[in-house]
């Protein structure tokens, strides 16, 4: 029998969303739906509000969750009712031509539920935003975007583990492979850049330079693991980075806000056969121009890093073991705890820089 929540419903490009009623249908074969304790607020959630990513309108935002499964559809063998899972916003389907050579992370046909929830008010079917949709009462996802993790793991930091926390460590271990003592600079020290921070401390990388405009995030990024800060409202970033590694360059820069301008920023703060990595994600409006010679003549690598690259099978429980075991700070990465009521303001503090992440809490029960 379907159920009624409540959701975070965006309605139309840039307005303001709304806490609205829900309903939420049981799952469908291969589906789970799962109770949300937490979910945090990512910056994707706000490209979406902002109708940058797609015109899918109305969406349910949110795709950072932990929570309980609560009901399992047909030919669910696992996860069962009652696990504790982080969701997965890539969940790959094992038949693909990626799949099936050994490149899961690279699924070309990844995994979601059907729709399932719509609006109570008009019966309009709501677009989970990147197919999970947290910023609600209940979801209903795959079976395997609901990836069981240690319980003694709180939701608060579990739940962003599920998009920003992988999105950074995994571009950093994964998608660039930081090296033991190498260098790296990370353009934009938000939530995926402090996590890109995390992972180049764990990956031993030797300087670790964050850049960023605002102060608040410079301080924070020092307390994640950054060596050196750069302010590139104050000064030029590419400069900077050069005099803070002989005038060479770093081995990794890593691009995680998302514009033309940070990404060439990100290119050229590299020594020869340096890897850049984009995680930021463009609107469809941006173009990028490149002197070619230059590009060619310092040689390495550009990859772009979705999810970074990770497998949420293997890295979820792996990053909760790392948080329990003092490896990974995702304390630090809380910087309020919020009621679901509240999220509109989350948004607008994102837009003043205050927050690296707000958590939505759902109250137990
Ligand atoms: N590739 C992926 O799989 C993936 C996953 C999640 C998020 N993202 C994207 O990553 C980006 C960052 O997300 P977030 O949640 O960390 O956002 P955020 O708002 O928390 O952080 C962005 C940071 O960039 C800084 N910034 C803005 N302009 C800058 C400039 N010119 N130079 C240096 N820093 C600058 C801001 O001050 C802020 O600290 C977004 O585009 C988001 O959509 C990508
Ligand atoms: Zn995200
Ligand atoms: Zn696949």
């Amino acid at each position: 029998m379907a159920i009624t929540g409540y959701g975070v419903v965006s309605r139309r490009a840039g307005e303001p969303t709304q806490l609205e009623e829900i309903v939420i249908e049981p799952p469908g074969p291969g589906e789970v739906l799962v109770r949300i304790q937490a979910s945090g607020v990512c910056h994707t959630d706000l490209h979406y509000k902002l109708g940058k990513i797609d015109d899918k309108f109305p969406y349910l935002l949110g795709h950072e969750g932990a929570g309980i499964v609560e009901t399992v559809g047909e030919g669910v063998t696992a996860p069962a009712v009652g696990d504790y899972v982080v969701l997965a916003w890539r969940a790959p389907c094992g038949q693909c031509r990626f799949c099936t050579i050994g490149q899961p992370h690279l699924c070309s046909a990844s995994l979601n539920a059907e729709p399932r929830m719509f609006t109570k008010k008009d019966g309009v079917t709501l677009s989970p935003a990147i197919g999970i949709g947290t910023f609600c009462t209940h979801t209903v996802v795959a079976a395997k975007q609901a990836v069981p993790i240690p319980t003694a793991c709180p939701p608060e930091q579990a739940c962003l583990i599920g998009c920003g926390v992988i999105t950074g460590v995994g571009a950093c271990l994964y998608t660039a492979g930081v090296r033991k003592g190498s260098s790296v600079a990370v353009f934009g020290c938000g939530g995926i850049g402090s996590s890109v921070i995390m992972g180049a401390k764990l990956a031993r990388a030797g300087k670790i330079i964050g850049v960023d405009i605002a102060e608040n995030k410079l301080t924070w990024a020092k307390e994640f693991g950054a060596t050196d800060v750069v302010n590139a409202a104050q000064v030029d970033p590419v400069e900077a980075i050069k005099k803070l590694t002989d005038g060479n360059g770093v081995d990794y820069a890593f691009e995680a806000v998302g514009t033309p301008q940070t990404l060439l920023q990100a290119l050229w703060s590299r020594d020869l056969a340096g890897i850049c990595t984009l995680i930021g994600v463009p609107d469809p409006t941006m173009t990028m121009e490149l002197p070619m010679l230059q590009f060619f003549g310092l040689g390495g690598a550009l990859r772009v890093s979705w999810y970074g690259d990770c497998l949420p099978s293997r890295d979820f429980p792996l990053l909760s073991n790392w948080y329990l075991s003092g490896e990974l700070d995702l304390d630090r990465m809380v910087t309020r705890v919020i009621k679901l009521e509240d999220t509109e303001g989350a948004f607008e503090a994102m837009e003043r820089g205050e927050t690296l992440r707000s958590v939505i809490r759902l109250p137990e029960g």
